[in-house]
């Protein structure tokens, strides 16, 4: 097999970003302080431009801290465009999608925005479980198509899967690499596999942490403090669930579980399909595991 040589992306980089969660507006964070100018889009009104919002007030903490010029921040700020409608990132040359984690809603974006862009804009996916082969198949130029899967908090996590899936031109996964490293993260290059190398290799940790509480092995807090503490993991899998939130995990785990062919080690827990019925989906409502303050703020043990 030939090695492909890869072509530099152009620059400044036009790159659009569709949902604007947490990891969309991450994710624009680090492309913004990159010099990559970056259209925000989200299917719910007003928040692409609550995303900008959100930055703007993120730039100005960092500045205070003395992370940031004033400069760079503003600049930063002016590069930001949150859009209205799809049809004004049209001069995109990278899409990154962080829509919600559900392969349906990602093709049917995906199929969208080869009505709008240019045949040859790369159109990557943050997903965490979901098969990047499944998502390009049925498009027009599925080989334009790869998985660019950062961590939360982006800014804070400097890591990137870059996944190609069966159909994706090798080049589009080398320009995703180089790209990862230009925005200051190490890029790592994964298969397409369900969860990849993380959320692969994360299941001992969450789905078997779970595991431990269904059995009544030990308690939440518990749990999570030994892992902390003896294990150095940064967050027990209960505290970690509950920053990521439910909506986004427990889909997760499903996914990872459905492609394995339903193996045994990946079966979630009902627990955490309750709690995703019960709305306790972690901080971003106030409670999860634990209860949380409106700023964030653990409140339980
Ligand atoms: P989020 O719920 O914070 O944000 C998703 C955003 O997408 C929302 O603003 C929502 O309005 C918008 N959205 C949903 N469906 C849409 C559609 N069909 N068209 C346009 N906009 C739509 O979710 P989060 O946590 O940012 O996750 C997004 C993606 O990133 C998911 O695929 C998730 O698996 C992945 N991911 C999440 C991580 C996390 O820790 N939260 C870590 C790494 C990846």
């Amino acid at each position: 097999m030939s090695e492909a040589v890869s072509q530099p992306l152009p620059s400044p980089l036009t790159v659009g970003i569709i949902g604007c969660g947490v990891m969309g507006r991450g994710i624009a964070q680090i492309a913004a302080l990159a010099g990559a100018r970056v259209h925000l889009a989200d299917g719910f009104e007003g928040a692409a431009a609550a995303a900008r919002d959100t930055l703007a007030t993120t730039f100005d903490t960092l500045v205070n801290k003395g992370k940031l010029t004033p400069d760079a921040a503003s600049a930063a700020l002016s590069r930001l465009h949150p859009c209205a409608v799809l049809s004004e990132l049209a001069d995109c040359d990278l899409i990154v999608e962080a829509i919600v984690e559900d392969l349906a809603a990602k093709k049917t974006l995906f199929a969208t925005l080869e009505t709008i862009v240019s045949s040859t804009t790369i159109l990557a996916s943050n997903t965490s479980s979901l098969s990047v082969t499944s998502i390009a198949a049925g498009l027009q130029h599925p080989r334009r198509v790869a998985g660019f899967h950062f961590f939360n908090p982006v800014p804070v996590m400097k890591i990137v899967e870059v996944i190609g899936g069966i159909l994706t031109d090798e080049q589009i996964v080398e320009q995703l690499l180089v790209l990862g490293q230009q925005w200051g993260h190490t890029a790592v290059r994964a298969k397409d596999t369900p969860g990849f190398i993380v959320n692969h290799a994360g299941r001992g940790f969450g789905t078997e942490g779970l595991r431990v509480l269904s059995e009544g092995v030990t308690a939440i807090p518990t749990l999570d403090r030994i892992l902390r503490d003896t294990a150095g993991f940064k967050l027990g899998p209960c505290e970690l669930m509950d920053m990521t939130g439910l909506d986004v995990s427990h889909p997760v785990m499903e996914s990872i579980y459905r492609q394995y062919f339903e193996e045994p080690r990946f079966r979630p827990q009902g627990l955490t399909r309750q709690m995703l019925v019960a709305g306790l989906l972690g901080k971003k409502t106030g409670r999860g595991f634990y209860q949380y303050d409106a700023a964030g703020k653990k409140i339980t043990e």
